[in-house]
């Protein structure tokens, strides 16, 4: 699987990097639908491939093995971050090893540059959007939760001082803006990511971010600032026509 990281630069001295992105494969061990002929699809269509978390559907390493397996019949560099799915059963480290060990780029707070193009991933956390984002005040476990939110976003924060390309893409797992989940229930929209992803996006000159979790929501906003934001979860209808995303970056 070492030649998958040789074609890592565009080809035919094409300037833009085309990015395949989809979120939330939620492989499981029964009646897993392989994503084998997606893969090998997506290595016709792109340069690279980028997962953007739940991985897995319950966060088992025999999930994450089984996903593995599939990818041997992708042919470019896959870069991911985890989904809250593949914290599920406590063996996050184990599923991010398996991973790795498939030439898996899996980041958690750094980035990563391929043809030219940076890539920063962190999983982000929940907390709300705008002026109704969740404030630390009150019980210590409304604290910890709001802390965990401000913990991601200073590691996407540090992860995007490190890198030095001229065009970047964030990969979250949980959403930076309202707009990308519209579609599904308001109630849960605090629980479908946070804003303070946003306001650390728009401190840098970001090409474009994408996320998942939010599978009803819609696929497409932007920052405050102007970035451009794609919800690239597997269930969302994109221009594409396809379960994944094509972006020139
Ligand atoms: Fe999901
Ligand atoms: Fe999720």
């Amino acid at each position: 699987m070492a030649d998958r990281n040789r074609k890592a630069t565009p080809a035919d001295g094409k300037r833009m990097l085309k990015i395949a992105a989809l979120g939330d494969l939620h492989v499981r061990e029964d009646g897993h639908a392989s994503y084998r002929d997606l893969f090998g699809e997506i290595s016709r269509e792109a340069d690279v491939l980028v997962l953007a978390g739940d991985l897995t559907n319950l966060g088992k390493p025999s999930e994450a093995e089984l996903l593995a397996e599939d990818l041997r019949n992708c042919s470019i560099p896959v870069v991911a971050v985890l989904g809250n799915h593949d914290y599920e059963s406590d063996a996050a480290e184990d599923v991010t090893k398996i991973l790795r060990q498939a030439d898996v780029h899996l980041l958690d707070g750094q980035a990563i540059e391929i043809g030219e193009v940076g890539f920063v991933g962190v999983k982000g956390f929940v907390g709300g959007f705008g002026s109704r984002m969740l404030g630390s005040f009150g019980e210590p476990a409304i604290k910890a939760m709001v802390a965990e939110s401000v913990s991601e976003a200073m590691r996407l924060e540090n992860a995007m001082r490190q890198v030095r390309a001229k065009r970047t893409i964030v990969v979250l797992h949980y959403a930076p803006v309202v707009e990308t989940v519209a579609g599904e229930p308001p109630e849960i929209f605090p629980f479908l990511g946070s804003s303070r992803l946003a306001e650390t996006i728009d401190r840098f000159q970001v090409s474009a971010v994408v996320h998942g979790h939010a599978h009803r929501g819609s696929y497409k906003g932007q920052t405050p600032g102007g970035a451009k934001v794609y919800n690239v979860a597997m269930h969302v209808a994109k221009p594409s026509g396809r379960p994944y995303a094509l972006l020139d970056i």
